[in-house]
């Protein structure tokens, strides 16, 4: 009963739509800009870097919090806290508030990260700040690193939960970014610095 209870919470939880909200509280419907994307990546963009920040912070506790606390209010296993932090960035990407087209997961997934295979951060982190810092294209930044946090855990956690449910989600998160891959492709993705943007 608290599992499914806590699993629930941690849907709707994950559900919520910081990005959204925190750029409609600067008058801005994020939909309708930039990439059209509720993550902090396009609040960052079209709303101003304080406010990406921000939506970061949030989102990322939407990860951090059901996969870390949780367990805990349940006086569960640890390991649950990769179903609630699971559950929390389906929620995320699929919000029933928004008919089910929310963020990339990103932001959330480092939360969760935090929560349950810390080293998995700062590995992920690396290679995002890297992959920025060298092209500019945080799409193709935030790939790369999921890439590398679903095959690196392999080598740094021992809990066979953790890695099959990281490699999971760096297969989900690599699919929410397929728009990005195909203007990655076709040479047309945005990249910081530069005023053209495009969209989903
Ligand atoms: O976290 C999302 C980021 O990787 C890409 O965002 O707005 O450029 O599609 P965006």
């Amino acid at each position: 009963m608290t599992i499914a209870l806590l699993t629930i919470t941690a849907y709707f939880f994950g559900a919520i739509p910081f990005g959204l909200l925190v750029a409609k509280s600067r008058g801005v419907d994020i939909r309708e800009k930039g990439s059209g994307n509720i993550g902090a990546t396009n609040v960052f963009r079209v709303v101003g870097k304080g406010w990406g920040v921000f939506t970061f912070l949030l989102d990322a506790l939407k990860g951090f919090i059901p996969s870390f606390v949780f367990p805990m209010i349940g006086n569960l296993n640890g390991d649950y806290g990769v179903l609630f932090g699971m559950v929390a960035i389906l929620g995320h990407s699929f919000p029933v508030y928004l008919k089910f087209k929310g963020g990339k997961g990103v932001a959330t997934s480092a939360g969760m990260l935090l929560g349950v295979a810390p080293a998995s951060v700062g590995i992920g982190f690396l290679v995002w700040l890297i992959c920025l810092l060298l092209s500019r294209i945080v799409s193709l930044a935030s790939i790369l690193a999921a890439l590398t946090v679903g095959i690196s855990v392999w080598f740094i956690k021992d809990s066979q939960i953790v890695c099959i449910a990281l490699s999971i989600l760096a297969v989900l998160v690599i699919w929410l970014h397929r728009a990005n891959i195909k203007r990655l492709m076709n040479g047309t993705e945005n990249r910081f610095g530069k005023k053209k943007e495009t969209s989903a």
